[in-house]
């Protein structure tokens, strides 16, 4: 079965204020490369070639300068407009036309994921309903907790005041071709979003919700407020730095991924001004 790929990359951004005024946060720089190449990169990791980003009309321009149709990473890259952030849940519905009945894995805008990628492409290839993922966190509270009873999933709950559990689950799902059906016949929450948890309720209800805990040697960070953005640049950073690797660079996964070939990446890297990131790119091809 074809999957493809959905950014959901607007929102409010009222943790990011004042430049949350001007676009979305995902553009912005998290240590040397905008926020939207990490999703992008989970994505493409993941083996996925066909993905829409939705964010708000004012990002739209900006994000289509930056990442164009996705033809110069060998994928294609489509747009979707969300108005107004009622909810992660409301993208499988803006998204219902491009889903058209697939396979789909969800990526928020401001999640970066550093590790091996194999639980992402084994969790797409073995998906049947949804497929979540656990990860222990020490603040749970601010997250959709996942709440266990003898190792078996009981219920999710959106932003408990007190958990139990410290496992949040990460801004990254696998939805069968029934998803925008069931966003689609949501309610709105108390505080007025179509919210994803209850999609994942509905499929735990169903008994087709699959949730895979992953383990401690993998990094999940996001990227919300002015804190854990420092954070995020600073691990950046830190392993790049250590490793002369960079994290998330499209150009070099659409290379290693076979998405493009040797002389489509070299007249890629034509284009592109003096910069240590022209630089990292260019030793690719020696
Ligand atoms: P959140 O962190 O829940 O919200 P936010 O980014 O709007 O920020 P704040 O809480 O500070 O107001 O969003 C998580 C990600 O999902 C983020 O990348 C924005 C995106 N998002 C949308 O694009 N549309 C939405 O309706 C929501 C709720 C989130």
């Amino acid at each position: 079965m074809k999957t493809k790929g959905i950014i959901l990359a607007g929102g409010a951004g009222s943790r990011m204020f004042p430049v949350s005024t001007i676009y979305s946060k995902q553009l912005i720089m998290v240590y040397d490369k905008p926020m939207i190449y990490y999703p992008l990169s989970t994505l493409m990791l993941g083996g996925i070639k066909d993905i829409l980003i939705i964010t708000n009309s004012i990002t739209i321009p900006f994000l289509k300068k930056l990442l164009k149709d996705g033809t110069h990473l060998g994928i294609k890259i489509s747009y979707e407009i969300q108005d107004k952030p009622e909810g992660i849940a409301q993208s499988l519905i803006i998204g219902s036309e491009f889903i058209d009945n697939e396979q789909i894995v969800l990526i928020l805008g401001d999640n970066i994921f550093y590790g091996s990628y194999d639980f992402l492409r084994n969790a797409i290839k073995n998906n049947k309903g949804a497929t979540i993922f656990g990860y222990y966190v020490s603040n749970p509270e601010r997250y959709g907790v996942i709440q266990f009873e003898n190792n078996k999933t009981i219920s999710i709950i959106e932003k408990p005041k007190v958990s139990k559990s410290h496992y949040a689950v990460p801004g990254l799902y696998i939805y069968d071709e029934t998803c925008s059906r069931v966003a689609s016949e949501l309610k709105p929450s108390d505080r007025g979003e179509f919210e994803i948890t209850d999609v994942n309720n509905v499929y735990l209800k169903q008994n087709r919700l699959n949730v895979i805990k992953l383990g401690r040697g993998f990094a999940w960070l996001d990227t919300g407020t002015p804190s854990s953005l420092m954070d995020a640049s600073n691990f950046i950073e830190t392993m790049e730095k250590r490793q002369s690797l960079k994290i998330g660079c499209i150009e070099e996964i659409a290379y290693n991924m076979k998405y493009i070939d040797k002389n489509s990446l070299k007249s890629l890297i034509k284009s592109y001004p003096t910069c240590s990131y022209k630089n990292y790119i260019e030793k690719l091809l020696m």
